[in-house]
């Protein structure tokens, strides 16, 4: 199958790639452009481990054809901490509150909750529980989550 010439911006950065009109976005990410962070759990649009943000919005990215997000602005968890490296206050507070235990859904799960603090900073836990709700988590039961993200918007909020 012919290629098609895909250009984005990922966490700031121009990007640019082949690939062929069936590639979806989390392939592109993680096969073209070494980003691994956003996990393949389903691939079926279930359980949001792929979640990314595209021109701010949450988006499942095995849910997005590579060619849709040809101009975009994407942003991964990679490039969710700061320029230096230190953690933003949502992965901080993930670790703080033990938001995570094996983390194969955190990566999407601390990406979707990132858009969601900032569309809503002052999140109430029903609130949060709904803004996450594509996103699934087999170990933590939730409430851990839910505390990292309390914490971290009220962190946020200074
Ligand atoms: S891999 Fe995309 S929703 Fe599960
Ligand atoms: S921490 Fe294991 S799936 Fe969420």
């Amino acid at each position: 199958m012919s290629k098609m010439h895909v250009k984005m911006t990922v966490n700031g950065k121009p990007v640019e790639g082949l690939a062929e009109p069936r590639t979806l976005l989390i392939h592109f990410l993680r096969e073209e452009l070494n980003l691994t962070g956003p996990h393949i759990g389903c691939d079926t649009s279930h359980c949001g481990a792929c979640t990314v943000d595209m021109d701010g919005k949450s988006v499942k990215a095995c849910t997005v054809f590579v060619g849709q997000a040809e101009g975009a602005e994407v942003t991964t968890i990679e490039g969710i901490a700061h320029p230096d490296g230190t953690l933003h206050a949502l992965q901080e507070a993930f670790r703080q509150h033990h938001g995570l235990q094996c983390g194969f859904c955190t990566p999407g799960m601390i990406t979707r909750a990132w858009r969601l603090l900032q569309e809503n900073p002052s999140p109430t836990e029903e609130e949060i529980r709904y803004g996450i709700s594509g996103n699934l988590c087999r170990c933590t039961g939730y409430s851990r989550v839910v505390q990292a993200i309390l914490a971290a918007a009220e962190h946020m909020r200074g």
